[in-house]
């Protein structure tokens, strides 16, 4: 390693910030690979956002990610984006080259390292996706999904207009459903994805009965503050793979660090452990 302050620097930007693990991801990385360098929180409020991003590279870094409600914003402040982040109007890794800023969506990318982690082989079938929610995730998630050529999507959510506009922008096999409709539609779903707040610590549960999910399918629900929540107890106890929030959280880091510090790095038991016990020692 070279001696402290040589390194490459990048940073986690949003407001709040302070409840980002990102930095203790990437910070075990530098850690585990030997690489010199590190990674800081930024709290920047919404109107010193462009400011801070314009001032990367006098600030000393390379890039970063960008977290809520800031990532609307960092694509349209990008010179160049992947096709993932053009598709979602949306940048959450951002990485200085040339002299101009590079934004990409690494969210979708994130949701798909985990089910290929941790529930290996579900993509054997692809016939029917059912996600619930229609927020930002669920655009990503949606994207993703219609990227690894699943056959069908449909999507359930309270305001059915937000389901009705990711449908309308996915262009391929998107439908919409009424959110009253959510436990039949589970019916030959291959896979069942939460993306609402539903079920997160300090939030209603999520309503939903899944009788009649195939023995099959899997479930997954991108809320990880409790690390298992109600719906993946429920999947567990009927025998379904789940996948929990913290694999996509700890995927999505994985394009960034690639980008900032040159290697591909592994999602390992170990950083999964350390996320996991700071999510429970902070709720
Ligand atoms: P994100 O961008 O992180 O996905 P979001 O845009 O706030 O977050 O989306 C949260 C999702 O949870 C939405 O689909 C929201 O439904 P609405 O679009 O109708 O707001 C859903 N959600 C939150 N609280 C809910 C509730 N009590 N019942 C049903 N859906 C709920």
């Amino acid at each position: 390693m070279n001696p402290a302050g040589g390194g490459r620097r990048a940073c986690v930007i949003g407001w709040p910030v302070a409840h980002s693990r990102s930095p203790m991801i990437h910070t075990y990385w530098l850690a585990h690979y030997g690489i010199d360098g590190s990674y800081d929180r930024a709290a920047v409020a919404p109107e010193a956002f462009e400011a801070f991003v314009r001032g990367l590279a006098a600030q000393g870094y390379i890039g970063g990610n960008v977290t809520l409600p800031h990532k609307e914003r960092a694509f349209e402040l990008c010179a160049s984006v992947t096709e993932t982040a053009s598709r979602l109007g949306a940048a959450n890794t951002l990485w200085l080259e040339d002299g101009h800023l590079h934004g990409d969506n690494t969210d979708g990318a994130g949701f798909l390292g985990a089910l290929d982690q941790d529930a290996c082989g579900w993509d054997a079938r692809k016939n029917v996706a059912v996600v619930l929610g229609a927020g930002g995730a669920a655009r990503a998630i949606v994207d993703a999904l219609l990227a690894r050529g699943m056959n069908r999507i449909v999507v359930s959510n309270r305001t059915r207009a937000r389901a009705e506009e990711i449908a309308a922008r996915a262009g391929g096999p998107v439908e919409v459903a009424d959110w009253d409709a959510r436990s039949r539609l589970l019916a030959g779903a291959d896979l069942l994805v939460n993306t609402t707040s539903l079920g997160m610590v300090g939030q209603p549960p999520l309503d939903i009965d899944l009788t009649a999910l195939p023995p099959t399918a899997t479930v997954s629900d991108i809320v990880y503050v409790p690390l298992e929540t109600e719906l993946l107890r429920r999947a567990r106890e009927r025998g379904l793979r789940g996948v929990s929030g913290v694999g996509m959280l700890l995927h999505q880091a994985v394009p960034g660090f690639r980008r900032w510090f040159g290697t591909t790095p592994v999602v390992t038991p170990e950083l999964r452990r350390l996320v996991e016990a700071d999510i429970t020692s902070s709720h």
